[in-house]
């Protein structure tokens, strides 16, 4: 079966061709020039660009795929959660193809996309497992019963660790976006240089929140500079991706022991982050559980985790229909 995954729910306008599972292309045009001016993404901004984008990306996903519109099976396209003007681009665009030439297609939930995103390499995990999705938009933690099965079991109650990342390298003028600056900056730094607040919450919580550890941060930057002393930048980097990393591997293995699954998965754009990678490792080693993790250009927005994820869904639950609107909250769950 050949699906045309199309994913346009925040900056990054893909699309992806898959042949069943394997990936034939995977196209991305990201938006990151364009936002990095203003430190985060600008909504009307990414939606007239994604208007640009749209049709371009997709002619070149089927051309690198060397198929035709007409050979596709199954089109699949996110549906929610994100910013309702970039999701309507993508959305209306694989509806009106959908209708127009007879192709089915299929409204896609951008949290099970990265779910799932780790089916995407060699190295597959075994149903069920306890998923870490961390990006922009979300910290949450799933249970995955099923490729078509997700519980919410816990989510962030303020900022997710990804904006906490933006806004902390936005204070430190580090550019956008700012979890690979910082976890570049903090590669050389001291993560115990600032012992920086961890928000457990109650004892037992599975849920998040960032948005004090990064009043934490402006503070002690505001305290140096009113005694004039220099900024350690490097460490204060070191030091707060330690505190973010901390919590999400600490809460996402309380999960796993609360559910006694032997499986951890992560996904999303800060799953990229080699401290967070390297914490997981030695940790589920540790406990005896099997850790995986995307490979990192599917870890950030992409369309074949769209596609791999409308093709499960596909094949229990049959076509989306026509009438279908997008959601700016995840569905999962
Ligand atoms: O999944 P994604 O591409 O988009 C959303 O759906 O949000 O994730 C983007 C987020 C940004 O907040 C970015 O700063 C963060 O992922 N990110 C990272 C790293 N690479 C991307 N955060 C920490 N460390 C990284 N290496």
């Amino acid at each position: 079966m050949l699906i045309l995954g199309i994913e346009s729910s925040c900056d990054d306008t893909a699309a992806a061709v898959l042949d069943n599972d394997h990936i034939l292309s995977n196209v991305l045009n990201c938006q990151d020039t364009i936002h990095s001016q203003f430190g985060g993404v600008v909504p009307e901004l990414a939606s007239r660009k994604h208007l640009q984008s749209i049709h371009p990306v997709v002619q070149k996903a089927l051309e690198q795929a060397d198929v035709q519109l007409s050979d596709i099976d199954l089109i699949a396209a996110t549906q929610g959660p994100g910013l309702i003007g970039s999701l309507l681009v993508g959305f209306s665009y694989a509806k009106a193809l959908s209708h127009v030439r007879g192709i089915p297609f299929i409204g896609v939930d951008h949290m099970a996309g990265h779910i799932l995103s780790v089916f995407l390499s060699s190295e597959k995990p075994v149903f069920p497992y306890i998923a870490l999705i961390a990006s922009g938009g979300t910290s949450s933690i799933f249970l995955a019963e099923e490729a078509h099965r997700f519980q919410l079991l816990g989510r962030t109650r303020d900022d997710a660790a990804g904006e906490a990342f933006d806004k902390v390298a936005k204070l430190l003028e580090l550019g956008y976006p700012g979890g690979p600056e910082i976890s570049k900056t903090a590669i050389d730094g001291d993560p115990r240089y600032v012992q920086f607040p961890r928000a457990w919450l109650d004892e037992n919580s599975l849920d998040f929140s960032f948005s004090g550890l990064k009043t934490a941060v402006l503070n002690h930057v505001n305290q140096q500079k009113q005694k004039n002393n220099e900024l350690h930048l490097q460490d204060i980097c070191a030091s707060f991706q330690e505190a973010v990393v901390d919590v999400l591997v600490g809460k996402t293995l309380l999960a796993a022991r609360k559910h006694n699954i032997g499986t951890i998965v992560v996904g999303g754009g800060v799953s990229a982050n080699p401290r967070l990678r390297k914490l997981f490792t030695e940790r589920c080693e540790r406990e005896g559980i099997s850790f995986h993790a995307p490979q990192i250009q599917y870890c950030t927005d992409n369309a074949a985790m769209i596609a791999f994820a409308g093709s499960r869904k596909f094949s229990v639950y049959g076509a989306s229909t026509i009438d279908e609107d997008v959601y700016s909250r995840s569905q999962l769950g």
